[in-house]
């Protein structure tokens, strides 16, 4: 590799850490000193490793936001993975990725393209996996306590008591 090509791959490298520096600081900015990302997995590795293949092979980020990722050319108006586990439980989640109708679990206001696939058609040992490693997607409680302080603020129109 000739010096130039050093140099330019070695500036991509370093703006990439700079913007992923750069993201996470910015995720922190505005809730006081440095709490750090609000959401973590309890999932262990074998686990994490598989639930991302299925993930990435079934496209769920095309219209899922996890870990603050999204696919950039998709507008969906879906919700956001993160947390899941602090919503539903491991159970729930089989049940609905199970669903042959999901929309009869959770109904959708979406036009029908944007709704959520059924999962049906998956291996159950895959459906079983995805829900386990959904219900491990935990939120930290000092965020779900901003979120709520923050919806009762806008709720309200004033601030919450502490
Ligand atoms: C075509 C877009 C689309 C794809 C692909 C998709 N989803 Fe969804 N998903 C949605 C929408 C939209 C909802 C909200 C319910 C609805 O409108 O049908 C949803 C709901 C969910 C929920 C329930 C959220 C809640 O509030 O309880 C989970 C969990 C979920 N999806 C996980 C997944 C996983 C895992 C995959 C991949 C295996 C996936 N989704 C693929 C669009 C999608």
């Amino acid at each position: 590799m000739r010096n130039g090509e050093k140099g330019i791959i070695g500036a991509m490298v370093l703006s990439v850490v700079l913007l992923a520096a750069y993201k996470v600081s910015k995720q922190s900015a505005d809730v006081g000193p440095d709490p750090g990302i609000p959401y973590y997995s309890t999932a262990d590795s074998a686990l994490t490793t598989r639930a991302a293949k299925i993930m990435h092979a079934n496209n769920c980020k095309s219209c899922h936001r996890l870990w603050g990722t999204k696919d950039m050319m998709q507008s969906v108006p879906s919700p956001p993975l993160d947390g899941m586990g602090a919503l539903r439980t491991e159970a729930w989640l089989y049940e609905y990725f199970s669903a042959a109708n999901p929309q009869e679990i959770l109904p959708s206001r979406l036009k029908a393209q944007y709704r959520m696939p059924s999962f049906a058609s998956l291996p159950i040992e895959e459906r079983k996996d995805l829900a386990a490693y959904m219900a491990s997607l935990q939120v930290k409680d000092w965020y779900l306590a901003e979120t709520k302080k923050a919806e009762q603020e806008a709720l309200s129109g004033k601030p919450a008591s502490p």
